[in-house]
């Protein structure tokens, strides 16, 4: 069980193939988080660097603790404590962590692309932990684990993603792994922050959210990504929520045994009311779980290429 490629960088050029395997395989590591002792051998002799540029809890953390539990020597850099911080370029420093005998690098980082170009220049695998507006293909693969054990399956649901679609990497690699499923996406926001070339991708469009959640099986919310957002493309955030929250009302549009999802972290109150995201449908929490159990996945089936081949 491995998976032929080298990186995963975003879910574009993933297959339905691909990404049944690795949700099956998350399915199976879950288990461990369930154990008393979470520890197995399966990375063994595995060295993993976790680089992250930006911010994260989730992300960072779950990978992290994937490693440790499946026996990986794993470390983490961030830019303020790294010599990024003296000038130092991404090639070189991937060139380093090569050197040193990583296996593989986890980034997250704010320009889109960045992963790409790092995965160029070193020997080991890659993983992109999110990269500017571009993807973050480990968070859709999470979420549409979690749609699966609650659905069963993926094809033929519908689900709305809404919210700062434009800045959103989650938006994004959701659509591109959600389609290649057999799912139908809508996405719903302000004018503003809906890229032009959405419908390009095979999405319906729609700036009432109403009619994006009517009979939906799945409700994504997106963070409004505050840092992100230039002037002028919102009047404000009180505007914002009056239109584009989800809320009671909006959700009860939705299929009764609709699930409430969001990537985290929140702002409550503004793209989410608390009363959604903490409602019995909501499976925000049951995703950071998913979120652990996908990670050893993809750890587990990139750093296995190296080893099967050897052994060819
Ligand atoms: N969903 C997500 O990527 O969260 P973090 O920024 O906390 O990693």
């Amino acid at each position: 069980m491995a998976l032929e490629r080298k990186d995963l960088l975003g879910l574009r050029d993933v297959s339905a193939r691909e990404i049944e395997e690795i949700l099956d395989a998350a399915k199976t590591l879950r288990g461990i988080l369930e154990q008393n002792t979470k520890k197995t051998p399966h990375l063994q002799g595995t060295s993993i660097v976790t680089l992250f540029y930006e911010n994260s809890t989730r992300t960072r953390m779950s990978f992290e603790l994937a490693s440790k539990y499946m026996s990986a020597a794993s470390a983490n850099i961030s830019s303020a404590v790294s010599s990024v911080a003296k000038g130092e370029t991404l090639i070189d420093t991937g060139r380093t962590l090569d050197r040193m005998g990583t296996d593989l690098i986890v980034i997250r980082h704010p320009m889109s692309g960045a992963p790409h170009l790092l995965a160029k220049h070193v020997r080991a695998s890659v993983i992109n932990a999110g990269d500017g507006m571009n993807e973050h293909p480990t968070q859709a693969l999470l979420d549409m684990f979690t749609m699966r054990e609650h659905k069963g399956g993926l094809r033929g649901l519908t689900v709305a993603i809404v919210g700062d679609v434009a800045h959103s990497r989650v938006a994004r690699s959701n659509i591109w792994g959600l389609r290649t499923m057999g799912a139908e996406v809508r996405v719903c926001g302000p004018s503003t922050l809906i890229p032009d070339e959405m419908e390009k991708l095979g999405v319906h469009v729609t700036a009432s959210v109403e009619e994006a959640v009517e009979g939906v099986d799945v409700v994504m919310g997106l963070r409004l990504q505050l840092e992100r957002q230039q002037a002028g493309l919102l009047p404000s955030l009180y505007e914002y929520a009056n239109f584009f929250a989800i809320d009671e009302r909006v959700l009860r549009l939705a299929k009764k045994d609709a699930l409430i999802m969001h990537p985290g972290p929140l702002n409550r109150g503004v793209e989410i009311t608390s009363a959604a995201a903490d409602e019995e449908r909501s499976v925000i929490n049951e995703q950071v779980t998913g979120g652990v159990a996908v990670r050893m996945a993809l750890l587990y089936l990139l750093t296995r290429r190296k080893y099967e081949r050897a052994a060819d």
